[in-house]
């Protein structure tokens, strides 16, 4: 592994929402090396796309932030929106689920990705298009030359994806975001879109945060994995680590939920505990679980904090 990119320190997201403050992220720890790719996984509500826009600058107003958010040992908490702007643009990008939202849908594709380059640098027209077409090889589209004068519409979920990717890469950023890239997406190409992006990183020895909730996606693409749940990290580590050794309870309790298909037949297992929602989170009783006589036991055996007889120690 190489040197460290991004080190997010002790980060705390909180919604103000009305009179009251409410814990969304809490002591979020990790970082993330040059050639490397680091997932995110979680169930929903869990804090995963939150903690991408903590590091993109683009969290809602109404936040309040604390802790440390390092790219190449400069601090990005407290920046200016100029300065996020910048970054945005040069150093830090977003791969988003849908494909369509990201996309213009009145604007050719490749005329889209070349307005990237128009914005960033002082090419001239021959040599944005040179480059825009280079791009469009490199994540793997064929017949650019056409493509290129195709609108979003006419091209396929994938290959729509593939145009994202080109626009996140063209300024070659050094860490790259993808929040559920292949979700929206059919299993085969999903494998595909998740080898090209796994090419894109080490070809060009970025780093990338990768989230998703399936540990199918994760333990395909990632080489470290951050394990959340109500807005912390219960637990991280390699992801051979993480798949044959889990430490923590949850973190068992996520894996024994990946369907099997050797189990055909049998019942799905799922965690009996749902994430609970932001306005149901009283700061400093993390996990946050509503304590009853029905998921006591289990809260107990998953969470440590929870004693058996439903109390907090
Ligand atoms: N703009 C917002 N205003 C209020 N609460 C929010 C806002 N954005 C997120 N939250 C809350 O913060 C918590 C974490 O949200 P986040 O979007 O990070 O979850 P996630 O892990 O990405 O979930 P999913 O898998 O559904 O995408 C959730 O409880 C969510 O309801
Ligand atoms: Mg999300």
């Amino acid at each position: 592994m190489g040197n460290s990119l991004l080190e997010v320190n002790n980060l705390d997201v909180s919604f103000k929402i009305g009179k009251k403050t409410y814990p969304a992220l809490e002591d979020i720890t990790f970082k993330i090396n040059e050639n490397t790719i680091v997932g995110v996984v979680g169930e929903s509500g869990s804090g995963k796309s939150l903690t991408a826009q903590s590091i993109l600058g683009i969290l809602p107003t109404n936040t309040e932030v604390e802790g440390s958010i390092k790219l190449e040992n400069d601090e990005l908490i407290n920046k200016s929106m100029k300065d996020w702007k910048k970054l945005r643009s040069n150093e830090v990008s977003l791969i988003f689920q849908e494909p369509m939202t990201s996309l213009n849908p009145l604007m050719k594709v490749g005329k889209q990705i070349s307005e990237i380059l128009k914005k960033h640098t002082n090419d001239s027209k021959e040599q944005r298009y040179k480059k825009t077409i280079k791009i469009m090889n490199e994540v793997g589209l064929k017949r650019s030359e056409n493509l290129y004068h195709s609108y979003p519409h006419e091209l396929s979920g994938g290959m729509r994806q593939r145009i994202v990717i080109a626009m996140a890469i063209i300024n070659n950023p050094k860490l790259i975001i993808a929040d559920e890239p292949t979700t929206a997406l059919d299993v085969t190409i999903q494998a595909q879109i998740l080898n090209l992006l796994k090419s894109i990183v080490k070809k060009r020895n970025g780093a990338m945060l990768f989230i998703s909730h399936d540990w199918g996606v994760i333990s395909q693409v990632c080489d470290y994995v951050l394990v959340m749940y109500a807005g912390q990290i219960v637990e991280q580590g390699l992801i051979e680590n993480l798949l044959n050794n889990p430490q923590h309870p949850y973190t068992r309790g996520l894996i024994k939920a990946i369907p099997d298909f050797r189990k055909r037949g049998e019942a799905l297992y799922s965690i009996p505990l749902r994430v609970p929602a932001l306005t149901e989170r009283n700061k400093g009783e993390w996990p946050y679980i509503k304590i009853t006589k029905e998921n006591a036991q289990c809260a107990a055996e998953i969470f440590p904090e929870i004693t058996k007889e439903g109390t907090k120690e």
